[in-house]
């Protein structure tokens, strides 16, 4: 076998999924929050959308499908990915969507360059800490070169010095599971055996500082696609925010703020002690250190800009209050009191409740929102709003508040669940498009199954779809799946009727 991939796992597909950050309308709130203008929210259309190392498409396709006036360009090494995409896209009937097969590593400087169109919004998720020097330096390259000036780049990494505790862990996973089995995902799953056997044996150095112990919990339900790619690349490599920074910096990126929203307010990130330390420097590289050091994430998903436009307090509020915002939880649901870095936040009831109801009959400006509550005394202000519920994935920002559904979304939906009917995917989650968002809605796959069935079948049947939808599923698991898919029917239907998705 010829090591095309540059150490990168090729020999098994990454999986279907979804992630809001990676979303232009997400992205340009994240500028937002921080002061930086974004042409996103002014001109959300016509704009060139770039995905570098792209998987199954998804994400991609669904942001084509959700916004048929953006060109969507997406670039990934590995054929298999390629032609799975491609084929996703000719089943929906996408025409604003590419899909390039081309290595990262030599892009920049090859043919194939000049199909890689300029992009107003690029985005990489999951792919810089697995990835070899060469391909990092290749991406920053390309950046270099495509990035329009005022355009937004998306980088999701695994961050330094939270996984400090687990690099033994992820070696002992890579090397011991390449001894134990043939294809990387086998060898995942037996090198994670092997960890396991050395936590029970009490190894010091394995799985028993609080991120490891936490991520071992999480790794008991993970597929093992994942755990290939997440484990098994040879040049796994997490790193510090600064290095990230210092690296896109040859690209004319600078670093604009956090898509996780809360991180991007100290008080949410740090105890008071914690902000003592950090108000020392106004150098925004060691307060994102002592950030990270207090107690940041895991997976950092940091939002850069070429060129920012920045904006006063005023006018950056101007803005934002003129966003409007789609609730994405049902409002019996609506949590109020949310985990933090620097510990539990409380949404006030008083103040959050009513805007909670507005928003459940219908999309609101966050001025209308704030309208409910003028006679208060200390209110939130418009970047508060956002970020608490945007950043706590109980609403999200519409880019065309007054757009609905649109015919390639149920040809998206239905190419989207032939591909998640088997049983043990139904819980993982997936994305939903939506034009009015822009974006997609994070849900589990079996939401998307059962959305699609209602829109091709009208009338809901839940104890029959529960039979279709999983066959060969024993009489216990269809009850608890006929459950499952009434109580979605009930909840749901209302959350799509607000994000314009039916
Ligand atoms: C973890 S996956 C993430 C996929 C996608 N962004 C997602 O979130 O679903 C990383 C992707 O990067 C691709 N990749 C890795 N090295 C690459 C390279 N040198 N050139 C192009 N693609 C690469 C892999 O094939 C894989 O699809």
């Amino acid at each position: 076998m010829t090591d095309w991939g540059g150490g990168y796992v090729t020999d098994v597909a990454y999986l279907l999924g979804f992630h809001p950050e990676q979303s232009p309308a997400h992205m340009a709130l994240t500028a937002l929050i921080n002061g930086v203008a974004s042409e996103v929210i002014e001109q959300p259309e016509g704009l060139s959308y770039l995905e570098l190392g792209s998987g199954l498409g998804f994400s991609a396709l669904l942001l084509a499908a959700s916004n048929p006036s953006w060109r969507v360009t997406a670039i990934d090494f590995n054929p298999e990915h390629i032609a799975e995409s491609r084929a996703f896209a000719a089943e929906v009937g996408l025409r604003n969507i590419t899909f390039l097969e081309a290595d990262l590593a030599a892009l920049a400087d090859s043919p194939p360059e000049a199909l890689v169109p300029e992009a107003d919004v690029v985005s990489l998720h999951g792919v810089w800490t697995w990835v070899s020097a060469a391909t990092r330096a290749g991406i920053v390259k390309l950046l270099r070169a495509k990035v329009r000036a005022g355009g937004l780049v998306h980088v999701s990494y695994n961050a330094l010095p939270a996984w400090q505790g687990a690099l033994g862990l992820q070696r002992v996973v890579r090397e011991a599971g390449r001894k134990l089995a043939g294809r990387s995902d086998r060898q995942a799953a037996a090198g994670l055996e092997t960890v396991r056997a050395l936590v029970a044996a009490s190894a010091r150095y394995v799985g028993t500082d609080p991120f490891s112990k936490q991520l071992l919990e999480r790794l008991n339900d993970a597929s093992t696609g994942y755990l290939a790619h997440e484990f098994m690349n040879r040049d796994w490599q997490p790193v510090f925010h600064a290095d990230v920074a210092t690296a896109l910096a040859e690209a004319k990126l600078s670093y604009v703020g956090s898509a996780r929203l809360y991180e991007n307010f100290p008080d949410l990130a740090m105890n008071e002690a914690q902000r003592t330390a950090a108000a020392r420097f106004d150098d925004p590289l060691l307060f994102e250190l002592i950030k990270d050091v207090s107690g940041g994430p895991a997976l950092r998903h940091d939002v850069y800009v070429r060129g920012a436009r920045r904006l006063g307090e005023n006018e950056r509020n101007r803005i934002l209050s003129g966003l409007t915002l789609v609730l994405t939880r049902p409002p019996g649901r609506f949590a109020y009191e949310i985990e933090v870095a620097a510990g539990k936040a409380t949404l006030n009831r008083e103040s959050y409740e009513p805007m909670v109801e507005a928003l459940a009959a219908a999309p609101r400006t966050i001025a209308g929102l704030l309208a409910l509550r003028e006679r208060e005394q200390g209110r939130a202000t418009p970047p508060e709003i956002a970020a608490m519920m945007v950043g706590s994935g109980q609403a999200m920002v519409a880019l065309r508040p007054g757009a609905g559904p649109l015919p390639e979304l149920d040809r998206f939906h239905a190419a989207a669940a032939r591909r998640v009917g088997r049983f043990d995917t139904l819980a993982r989650s997936i994305g939903l498009a939506s034009h009015r968002l822009g974006s997609g809605l994070v849900v589990p796959a079996l939401e998307l199954v059962v959305l699609n069935r209602l829109i091709s079948e009208g009338a809901a049947e839940p104890s029959a779809w529960a039979r279709l939808i999983a066959p060969g599923i024993d009489d216990a698991q269809a009850e608890s799946l006929g459950k499952d898919i009434a109580r979605i029917l009930e909840e749901r239907t209302q959350i799509w009727r607000l994000a314009g998705t039916v």
